[in-house]
């Protein structure tokens, strides 16, 4: 049944018919007005908020027979436009507080519904009015928004003019190293971005929508499936099982070192003998609508033999624990670490000795826009996958096999992206896309619910992490010893066995330790696969080793940021891996966090009482800047007849500031040409048309891409150089035959050594970023509670490319280190599947007191002396909550997250009188000493897979 009726959308009255049971936010997109995004369609992440009749609500929940006839609707496209900006808008775009911008229509609208009635709001007000609101970020930890009100909120008010908060370049300057908004910003705070879900709404007629049939069973062997009633289901096209892929139905999970029993082949595409992890995918229906394909999803048949289902790493490495992929070992990579000396002396003599056993749960990315894509045959016989991707180049490598299509037939085009943060390395949707158009021959489109997204995406590993550290009396370190399990749940997706070398370098970075021997290890278990996470593989490692720092400080009696400056790298150091860096940042940034220390000590003191305790923690933390060793980029430069510059890149964009960086190092790098930004064009991520840039992944982008981009302009400022040094016009070049087109090369040969992997020495990483953290908490003791009240950080990123982007990757990740300390966890795929239940952090569980600052050491080999930025905000911020905890309480958490139960249940403890015990070592299947014998007597030969 239709209804019509007229509604004034944005000042004007129009007349609408419409689906009663439908939503409003679904009902604006349908006219059109597709800023209003929607995500969750739970209420619970504000990207849908719109103005209806004076009030800010969230349309997703909003059912149109629930909408009076003659409401007053205003979207983001009433707010403003391009040519007419809200002062909201102009001041999301100069604080940066769009970074993917899939959050901002929804934000903006919001704010001017406060301002609407709170012309001149406090920060607290401005937070307290989003927390109402649910308006969910996952970027920017949420100080930019609030900044973006509060000037917003000046303008408005008369206090300073648009002008002023405009961002002006100076006269004579690049864009390098300024707070240049980012070239997408306008399309983002204007609500103009489409993202996947908005293209796909805007295709032409005739294409088909997928709907996925997943398994609801963790771990089964699949007797058959049943597609007979989906067959027959409205508007069903095609139904397609494993029996109708024409290629191996197997993903190439990309196993790399040769310790790996795997070869990475176990991931069937859609299942076929077996059901390895919850959502598992039994068939993919092609129908004419969503709700068509969805519904015959549903009605796909199963019989399965459930199988015990391994949902956590240390039973899945259990002696009786059945094989997950037959003729693999659950436990299929173990790797030692050997630098220096024996520590088993060292570790029976050493003055002072401490020890535990630590647990990283498996964070999930909690992206709030939901994996969509779309992929259509192309005219030469190829297909074109238009999705959301880090690394758009592996995809054909990884899934090719599996679907039976040549890679070079598959072109891999980048749709504006809603945030990743590790979790698009994985090939699995754009696999599914290929598969369906290539049985179809038909355009294809997928658009995940935010259930699915959840329970069929990559998550971060899990970490239990054995680590003993021991010192002299002096508190110097002398050595460490580790034994450490990532489950990497039911699949590869790339990142298996390169995430027990990050293990190996990030457990005890920052500190110098003479001495290392332990043992990494990576399993299979029946729960979601583990792929990249921001910061990959560090957070595990530093919650064991920086843990341990304090607990060493401690029982030393030192200082845990002395012992820090005692220990941290300097000249004539090395690192985990035994390598030196090329600068040595960390004892200058303590001592600018030193007088900060202080005062949040002081602090603490002061404002503690038995119901609030409040504590300090300290942590350091560091990160690489490559794609291992041996890494590569590529970028194009191309001189135009007006005299403008196209920079072709394949840097990936999630919402990090590709697009920011892209620009401010093209403007840098054609300085001597005198080049306004607007004369330079970014073309970014199609690989029919940019080159090999690589993975958006390992703060690698700028680093890389820089390089490039310096290699390939001063190739074509040499072509357009004349004798008498001025330059060529794009005419002359032409009249001389000179090329107009260069490609920028960059490689880290020569700047890093591969591992070895028999010992984990090496020096893969040209450069690094580093990082001092600290939190101060609040802990209720009668709840348990946890609340972060201040977040200060002193880092290193090198000379910094663009202000804005690295502040919003700063706060960013610092918000998602609440979220790991005290929050976020996958439990149940079958349960856990909202924001809610996924321990999203909203805007008051971050605190609004983030101070950074930045050191800003020149790197050698870097461009333009830059290093990277994004992984280093999420390293070890967790574990200086934990050690604030500890510092406020006495209450040491082993296992994260520090959720209220586990904080009160030791305050209790200690009020009866106990003493809190160490949290024992894991036992990982074997017991450490013999496990590094057995491994050190059979060394590896040969190359990687
Ligand atoms: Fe509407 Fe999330 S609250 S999409
Ligand atoms: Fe807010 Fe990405 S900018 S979710």
């Amino acid at each position: 049944m239709l209804k019509k009726m007229v509604l004034n959308i944005n000042n004007v009255d129009r007349m609408i018919t419409f689906d009663p049971e439908d939503t409003l936010a679904n009902t604006l997109r349908k006219l059109g007005l597709t800023g209003t995004k929607v995500g969750c369609e739970a209420g619970q992440c504000g990207i849908c908020s719109v103005i209806l009749n004076g009030k800010v609500i969230r349309s997703c929940v909003k059912k149109m027979d629930k909408v009076p006839e003659n409401s007053l609707v205003t979207t983001i496209e009433g707010v403003g436009t391009p040519g007419h900006l809200h002062p909201l808008q102009l001041s999301w775009m100069v604080h940066g507080g769009a970074q993917c911008g899939i959050c901002t229509p929804g934000f903006i609208v919001s704010a001017k519904g406060l301002l609407d009635t709170n012309p001149d709001p406090t920060r607290e007000e401005v937070r307290d009015w989003f927390q109402k609101h649910r308006n969910a970020c996952r970027c920017t930890g949420y100080k930019p928004q609030v900044d973006s009100v509060m000037d917003a909120a000046r303008v408005l008010r008369g206090e300073i003019s648009m002008d002023d908060l405009a961002f002006k370049l100076p006269e004579g300057q690049t864009l390098y190293n300024t707070k240049s908004p980012k070239p997408t910003a306008l399309a983002k705070v204007t609500g103009l971005c489409d993202y996947g879900a908005d293209i796909n709404m805007k295709l032409p007629d005739g294409v088909l929508h997928l709907g996925l049939a997943h398994a609801r069973i963790s771990h089964a062997n699949l007797l058959s499936v049943d597609t007979s009633e989906a067959e027959k289901m409205p508007g069903v096209y095609r139904v397609l099982t494993a029996r109708d892929i024409e290629g191996t139905n197997r993903v190439n999970g990309l196993t790399f070192s040769p310790t790996n029993k795997s070869d990475g082949l176990e991931r069937a595409l859609l299942a076929d003998t077996k059901i390895c992890q919850y959502g598992d995918v039994l068939a993919i229906v092609a129908a004419d609508t969503e709700a068509h394909a969805r519904a015959a999803a549903d009605a796909v048949k199963a019989e399965y033999e459930p199988l015990y289902a391994y949902m956590n790493g240390l039973e899945a490495v259990a002696e009786d624990a059945v094989e997950i992929h037959p003729g693999t070992p659950n436990l299929y990579c173990e790797m030692p670490c050997i630098k220096g000396g024996e520590t088993g002396g060292i570790m029976e003599k050493a003055a002072h000795v401490v020890e535990g056993g630590f647990y990283v749960q498996r964070q999930p990315h909690l992206v709030l826009e939901p994996d969509v894509g779309l992929a259509y045959p192309d005219a030469d016989g190829g297909f074109v996958v238009q999705c959301k991707h880090q690394f758009l180049q592996a995809v054909p490598l990884m899934v090719a096999d599996a679907v039976g299509i040549e890679p070079d037939r598959i072109r891999m085009i980048l749709n504006p992206a809603g945030g990743s943060f590790g979790s698009k390395m994985s090939p699995i949707t754009e696999a599914l896309l290929l598969a369906a158009v290539k049985a179809t021959g038909k355009p294809v489109c997928l658009h995940m619910d935010y259930a699915q997204q959840s329970f069929f995406s990559g998550k971060r590993s899990t970490g239990f992490f054995n680590c003993r550290l021991a010192a002299d009396e002096k508190g110097y370190l002398q050595a460490m010893e580790y034994d450490f399990l990532f489950d990497h749940g039911a699949y590869h997706d790339g990142t298996s066995d390169p995430l027990i070398e990050k293990g190996f370098r990030w457990c005890g970075a920052g500190l110098y330790i003479p001495n290392i021997r332990g043992v990494g290890r990576i399993c299979a278990s029946n729960h979601a696969w583990g792929t990249a996470f921001r910061a990959f593989g560090s957070p595990q490692s530093y919650m064991a080793s920086e843990s341990l720092a304090d607990m060493l400080a401690e029982k030393i009696g030192m200082d845990p940021l002395e012992f820090r400056y005692i220990n941290t790298y300097r000249p004539g150091t090395t690192m985990t891996s035994g390598c030196e860096m090329d600068v040595h940042p960390f004892p200058t940034l303590i001592d600018m966090m030193r007088p900060k220390y202080k005062a949040a000590l002081e602090r603490a003191r002061k404002e503690d009482t038995p119901e609030k305790r409040r504590g300090v923690g300290i942590s350091l933390g560091m990160y690489d800047c490559s794609f291992a060793a041996h890494d590569t980029a590529e970028i194009d430069v191309e001189l135009n007849s007006d005299g403008s510059i196209t920079h072709y890149s394949g840097w990936h964009d999630m919402g990090q500031g590709a697009d920011a960086g892209a620009m401010a190092l093209a403007h840098k790098a054609f300085e001597p040409l005198g080049l306004k930004p607007e004369n330079i064009r970014l073309v970014m991520n199609d690989t029919a048309i940019t080159p090999f840039t690589g993975a958006a992944a390992g703060s690698r982008s700028h680093y890389m891409a820089g390089k490039a981009t310096i290699d390939g302009a001063n190739k074509l400022m040499d072509a357009m150089r004349k004798p008498d040094g001025t330059y060529r016009t794009y005419q002359e070049m032409v009249d001389e035959n000179i090329p107009v087109k260069y490609r920028g090369n960059a490689s880290t040969v020569g700047y890093s050594e591969a591992c070895d992997y028999n010992t984990m020495q090496g020096d893969p990483n040209p450069t690094h970023t580093y990082g001092v953290f600290m939190s101060e908490v609040e802990v209720d003791a009668a709840t348990g509670k946890t609340k972060v009240l201040k977040m200060t950080l002193t880092a290193d990123f090198g000379v910094i490319g663009n202000k804005l982007a690295v502040d919003g990757q700063v706060y960013g990740g610092l918000a998602q280190g609440v979220g790991l300390a005290l929050s976020e966890d996958f439990v149940d795929p079958s349960r856990d599947v909202t924001l809610k239940a996924q321990g999203f952090p909203y805007i008051k569980d971050v605190p609004d007191d983030i101070e950074v600052e930045y050191l800003e050491t020149p790197r050698p080999s870097g461009p333009f002396g830059s290093a990277g930025c994004a992984e280093l905000s999420l390293t070890s911020p967790h574990v200086s909550i934990v050690n604030a905890i500890y510092n406020a309480t006495g209450v040491r958490i082993f296992e994260l997250p520090a959720t209220p139960d586990k904080v009160l249940d030791g305050i209790k403890a200690l009020e009866r009188g106990e003493k809190l015990p160490v949290h024992e070592w894991y036992y990982l299947g074997s017991e450490m000493n013999e496990k590094l014998e057995e491994l050190r007597s059979n060394p590896v030969v040969g190359p990687a897979h």
